[in-house]
């Protein structure tokens, strides 16, 4: 799924350029060690990639190996269902219904990735064989509340030192005030954006839980491979409702599984995690790109020339005097922000979009 917008990483992240096709950790595009982590396990040639058709061209240039047809465009977003849903059609036609579709967000960062190969290959064998939607869980560890949260039930499946649970609940972004009942009970974990299940497991549980959107992947699943396939797509996709999948089947669904996944997951929800993830200098800043500095501590610096140093010259940064601030420069703009304010980021975006 990379069809996403990531407002939190403005000015860097704008509509052609949205976070999953930055280079925020690493050298790569988070898209690019998305699909670079999976290859070990599947050819290139069974991987698709979903996204906005404003994005077609630079999702290619991120993925040259990648088959042109192995992008299956949407020409609007309409959150993470109808993306599923789309990908589910298409992968029925061409693999069958019993085909083990694996759903991976295209921005998140995983540490160990030979563990994480290993249980989605776990949670594939559980999948071939029963009728569930199968979560990987994350420990919590702050309350918070941009995540899902899962309720862990009893021992579902054990295989060596891998383990699936039933899931009592699963409640998508509760508030405040629930997510720290659940961090307390010790009982819930976050859920991480990964899925794996059957397409036609995911294809009845749209159909049981969001009839309206099945109907209308119904009209699209009519035309695919006929002339009409594009504009079925268009009008469907102009009368759908926007939901994710976590709000429109997840929280619905009765057989669901958790794996518990020790994989060193971070989805790099703002400029705060590069703070986590990126190794600081001295003073403890986190800089990429262009930088000079005397008496500045704790910030977290990045400069354009990070993302692209054969093409980008961005301007040099320099600061005196200064602690715990993020600022970065882009084309567009420069945002200076205090670190503990990152989260008002979005808030700023929807300003500017409204201005
Ligand atoms: N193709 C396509 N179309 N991709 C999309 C769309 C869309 O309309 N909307 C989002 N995506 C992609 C994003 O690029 C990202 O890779 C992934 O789908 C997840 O979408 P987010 O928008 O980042 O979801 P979220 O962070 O609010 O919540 C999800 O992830 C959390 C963990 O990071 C949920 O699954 C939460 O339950 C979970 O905790
Ligand atoms: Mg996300």
């Amino acid at each position: 799924m990379a069809g996403g917008k990531g407002p939190r990483f403005w000015p860097l992240s704008t509509e052609d350029q949205p976070k999953q096709l930055l280079s925020l950790v690493g050298d790569t595009s988070l898209l690019e060690q998305a699909v670079a982590r999976i290859t070990p396990l599947m050819p290139l040639e069974d991987i698709y990639v979903v996204t906005g058709e404003s994005l077609v061209s630079a999702t290619k240039h991120h993925l040259p190996d990648l088959p042109s047809e192995n992008i299956i465009v949407e020409p609007v977003g309409r959150n993470t269902l109808p993306c599923i849903g789309l990908a589910a059609l298409y992968l029925r036609k061409w693999r069958g219904d019993d085909a083990v579709m694996v759903v991976l967000p295209a921005d998140s960062v995983i540490q160990h990735q030979e563990r994480f190969r290993k249980l989605l290959q776990y949670a594939a064998n559980i999948a071939a064989n029963d009728d569930v939607l199968i979560t990987f869980g994350v420990t919590a560890t702050r309350p918070e509340t941009g995540y899902g949260y899962i309720h862990i039930g009893a021992t579902a499946h054990t295989a060596d030192d891998f383990q699936a649970f039933q899931v009592r609940q699963f409640v998508e972004k509760p508030d405040r005030e629930t997510v720290e009942k659940y961090l307390e009970s010790r009982e819930y974990l976050w859920n991480s954006g990964m899925f794996v299940w059957r397409v036609d497991v995911i294809l009845n549980a749209i159909k049981t839980y969001q009839a309206s959107i099945y109907q209308k992947l119904m009209e699209i699943d009519a035309a695919i491979g006929t002339a009409s396939e594009a504009e079925a797509i268009s009008h469907a996709y102009s009368q759908m409702e926007g939901i994710s999948i976590d709000y429109g089947v997840m929280e619905k669904a009765k057989e669901v599984l958790v794996i518990p996944a020790d994989i060193g997951w971070n989805d790099v929800g703002g400029w705060g995690a590069m703070h986590e993830l990126c190794e600081r200098d001295t003073s403890g800043n986190t800089v990429r790109g262009r930088h000079i500095g005397i008496d500045t501590q704790d910030c977290i610096i990045f400069n354009q020339t990070a993302q692209n140093p054969d093409v980008i010259e961005g301007k040099l940064i320099a600061t005196i005097g200064v602690s715990d601030l993020v600022i970065v420069e882009s084309e567009c703009a420069v945002l200076v922000c205090p670190i503990d304010r990152v989260q008002e980021v979005k808030d700023l975006v929807e300003k500017l979009e409204n201005s």
